[in-house]
């Protein structure tokens, strides 16, 4: 192992994630300067006691404290000795939900008055902040206190996704790594310093990593309150034994499998269709509004559904030079693998483009252009195969995620397509920041 990957690295701000961010790098290997404003916090953790309750914390604490880990009595003390600087202080909402970043701007404008100008500090934010953050706020800040990004300072975004309870196993044993500089040299310095740790490392754009970390935790919202919703309506209904529904529900295979296929389903794209989702989920909405219910997460479900397709027909009229253009729609089955066209949203998208005037619409699909046919009576040409349907139209759209439109990328003018199933690894015009740079190979997502 070079002795570079140990980096002197500066933790400001050690509630729950600095501290353990603090520690667990102590424990890698660096050399950890720690600093919070809160004296009494700062006097306990001297004593070698945690003021609160984390397994595995206050042991790390008794063994790094004064060897790797060292406690600074002032935020200067700590970064001058550092390379690298990450910035873990609270970011609590206001009650319309307005993140109040006044401690971290605080923290921030504090490190850029303590650093001397003749080395180079990387600045690595950890707490969470609402996407647009680095770009509208931070990255300014350091501009207007004089300095210049990427040369005497760098700054990055680190989001960090440790669970209380079991935060010192998450931070030493990760699922995955990302940051999003916003200079190289922060992002190298990361790299290497998160090179000791045996996880898969993501470099994102910073608004992404931003974004993922917002992303990661209104999942587990939405599953929550999915679940509550449900068990709300059950009652309403009567005769349903709640936590059974839910054991039931947890027995389906998809949950299982690395990675599970349920990631199949949180993957965006035009929507869902096919024969049972829209049509289940409009018969349970109008079930749950018989008794009595306002099942606000279904409705939602439904309008985004109607939202998806709407935004995705305004992309392609956006497109398009002229309604006489030909729109090229690839896939026409409501998911791959399937000749099944009964509700795919494909039908939908050609029904929208038609009442916007749209004249020529062309289709190719490997199974399904003789179902459609049949199905439907859209005025649609169908195309022998991917490179006669490029060739002939203006603007193509992938609706359905078959692996051949994939592995046919290299066919398309990625300036004339919508990849409305975010398959292509280039995605043309849906691609306004870099894709994620990862050390391992992107896994295989196949999308419904
Ligand atoms: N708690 C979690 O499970 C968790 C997980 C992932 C991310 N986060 C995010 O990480 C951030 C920190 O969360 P936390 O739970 O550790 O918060 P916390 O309130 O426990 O700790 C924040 C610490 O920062 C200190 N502080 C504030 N301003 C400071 C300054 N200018 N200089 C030095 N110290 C300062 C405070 O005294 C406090 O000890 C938040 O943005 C949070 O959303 C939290």
């Amino acid at each position: 192992m070079s002795m570079q990957q140990h980096k002197s690295i500066a933790v400001i701000g050690l509630g729950f994630v600095g501290l353990t961010t603090a520690l667990g790098f102590a424990e890698k290997g660096h050399r950890v300067f720690g600093y919070d404003q809160d004296a009494l916090k700062r006097a306990s953790y001297q004593s070698g006691c945690v003021p609160f309750y984390e397994p595995g914390v206050e042991e790390a604490l008794r063994r790094q404290l004064d060897k790797r880990f060292l406690l600074c009595n002032s935020i200067a003390l700590a970064v001058q000795q550092a390379e690298l600087i990450f910035l873990c202080v609270g970011t609590p909402v206001d009650e319309v939900g307005e993140m109040d970043l006044s401690s971290l701007i605080g923290a921030l404008t504090e490190v850029l008055r303590c650093v001397s100008k003749d080395r180079f500090y990387g600045i690595a934010v950890k707490s969470t902040i609402p996407p647009g953050t680095m770009r509208e706020h931070l990255i300014p800040l350091l501009l207007t206190e004089g300095f210049e990004l990427g040369t005497q300072v760098g700054l990055a975004y680190n989001p960090e996704f440790l669970r209380e309870g079991s935060a010192w196993n998450d931070f030493l044993f990760p699922d995955r790594i990302v940051t999003g500089s916003a200079d190289d040299r922060t992002g190298r310095l990361l790299e290497e310093a998160y090179s000791l740790f045996q996880a898969p490392y993501h470099r994102v754009s910073p608004t992404s990593a931003e974004f993922v970390k917002l992303a990661s935790n209104t999942l587990l919202a939405t599953m929550i309150s999915f679940a509550n919703e449900q068990a709300m309506l059950a009652e309403k209904i009567g005769d349903i034994h709640i936590p059974t529904i839910f054991n039931l529900l947890h027995t389906d295979r998809r949950w299982s499998g690395q990675p599970a296929e349920m990631s199949k389903y949180i993957y965006p794209g035009c929507g869902f269709g096919g024969y049972c989702l829209p049509k289940d989920t409009f018969a349970f909405q109008r079930t749950a509004e018989k008794y009595g219910h306002r099942p606000k997460l279904l409705n939602a479900v439904l309008d985004i559904n109607r939202d998806v397709m709407e935004s995705c027909i305004e992309r392609i009229v956006a497109k398009l030079g002229n309604l006489d253009q030909q729109v090229g729609i690839l896939g026409l089955s409501f998911k791959p693998g399937s000749d099944d066209v009964r509700g795919t949203p494909s039908a939908r998208m050609i029904e929208l483009l038609l009442e916007r005037g749209c004249r020529k619409i062309a289709a190719y699909d490997p199974m399904a252009m003789s179902a459609f046919s049949k199905h439907y009576t859209f005025p649609v040409t169908m195309m022998a195969s991917v490179e006669e349907l490029e060739r002939s139209s203006d603007v193509v759209v992938i609706a359905t995620a078959w692996e051949e439109f994939r592995t046919k990328q290299h066919v398309f003018d990625l300036n004339c397509v919508i990849d409305a199933r975010y398959l292509l690894e280039d995605r043309g015009d849906n691609c306004n920041a870099q894709p994620i740079l990862t050390n391992k190979s992107t896994p295989d997502v196949r999308l419904i």
